[in-house]
């Protein structure tokens, strides 16, 4: 074992990176955004000016609480995909008192248990139970009993899957038991400039949130890569209806990623993530195909976001 090999820390991230950095282009999965670091930094994206998304759709929950509550039942477990803080929900656990239990359910396994724990704190008739789990796979949730399960998928986090692969989740959450309703967050389709900006905000934070992607390879991975050769960029990609984010190498280098080389040429980007943007009709659709009825629609009044109530 020479001295790259020992530094590999995360097997999994490796074994992605390595296939997904020697793949033409060259991609990552943005699963793995999401470390203690990577979670605080998406905390930060939420609050600022040009981020949209996060609080227009607090903004719509808020707002539409009862109309939400209408389709939760008595007794519910409510089961989030990809809960991150936790922020959103603490509005639903404030004006849903028929929940019975909250499971959380996201791949950042240190911030989801001290989110966890102060939730389980914060609301001492509620059964908190954290599952960490990459929600891509099958996820298993623990023995709920006979509750109904109410999921919600909040944050637009399901546009970072393509379209064929959400709705192939959204068939696979069909399959939980006792899953009733899913409370579903979708971004939608608008003006390039907007969306290109929540994704390029002026203070550079997002930059910071890709960025940090290679510091993770660098410290879990044993990766060398030297983060002032590389540039934050956002794009908006109108046939594929995405934002696209990459990381784009200002020069010719070739770069060690554990045991293996990498080369890019100036210019070449790795692609870190997409951000799909949905009409109300397109996700509707897939939600259909998935299985799913819409039962109720809410957005704002500039129509920048969407929270769907899906049922079965
Ligand atoms: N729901 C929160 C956080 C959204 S950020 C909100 O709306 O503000 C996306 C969250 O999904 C992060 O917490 C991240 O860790 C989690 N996540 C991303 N990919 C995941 C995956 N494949 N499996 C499980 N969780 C994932
Ligand atoms: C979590 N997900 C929905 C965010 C998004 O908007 O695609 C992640 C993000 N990437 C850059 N800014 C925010």
């Amino acid at each position: 074992m020479d001295a790259s090999t020992s530094r590999i820390t995360n097997r999994a991230l490796h074994s992605d990176a390595v296939a997904g950095l020697s793949q033409t282009p060259k991609g990552l999965s943005p699963k793995w955004f999401y470390d203690a670091l990577g979670s605080e930094i998406f905390e930060e994206i939420t609050q600022l000016a040009e981020y949209y998304p996060a609080r227009t759709e607090r903004a719509i929950l808020e707002a539409q609480l009862p109309r939400i509550a209408a389709h939760v039942p008595e007794g519910a477990a409510l089961v989030e995909l990809g809960s991150g803080a936790s922020v959103k929900t603490r509005l639903l656990l404030d004006g849903l008192p028929q929940l019975s239990a909250y499971v959380p359910v996201d791949i950042s396994e240190d911030f989801l248990h001290a989110t966890a724990s102060d939730l389980a704190a914060d609301y001492p008739a509620l059964t908190v139970t954290p599952v960490v789990a990459d929600f891509m796979t099958p996820v298993r949730l623990p023995d709920l009993g006979r509750a109904p399960v109410v999921g919600f998928f909040p944050g637009s986090t399901i546009g970072n899957l393509a379209p064929e692969a959400a709705e192939a989740l959204l068939a696979r959450l069909g399959h939980w038991p006792h899953h009733q309703a899913l409370i579903l967050g979708v971004d939608l389709v608008k003006a390039p400039e907007t969306l290109v900006a929540a994704y390029d905000d002026a203070q550079g934070v997002t930059a910071r949130f890709n960025l940090n992607l290679l510091t993770r390879l660098n410290r879990e991975v044993g990766a060398e890569f030297d983060l002032d050769t590389f540039r934050h960029l956002a794009l908006w990609n109108a046939g594929e209806a995405r934002v696209e984010m990459h990381l784009e190498s200002q020069n010719d280098q070739v770069v060690r990623v554990g045991d293996e080389l990498v080369a890019f040429a100036p210019g070449e980007t790795i692609h870190t993530e997409n951000s799909h943007k949905y009409t109300v009709e397109r996700l509707s659709d897939l939600a259909t195909s998935a299985g799913w009825r819409v039962d109720d629609f809410l957005t704002d009044a500039d129509g920048l976001f969407g929270v769907f109530v899906l049922g079965r």
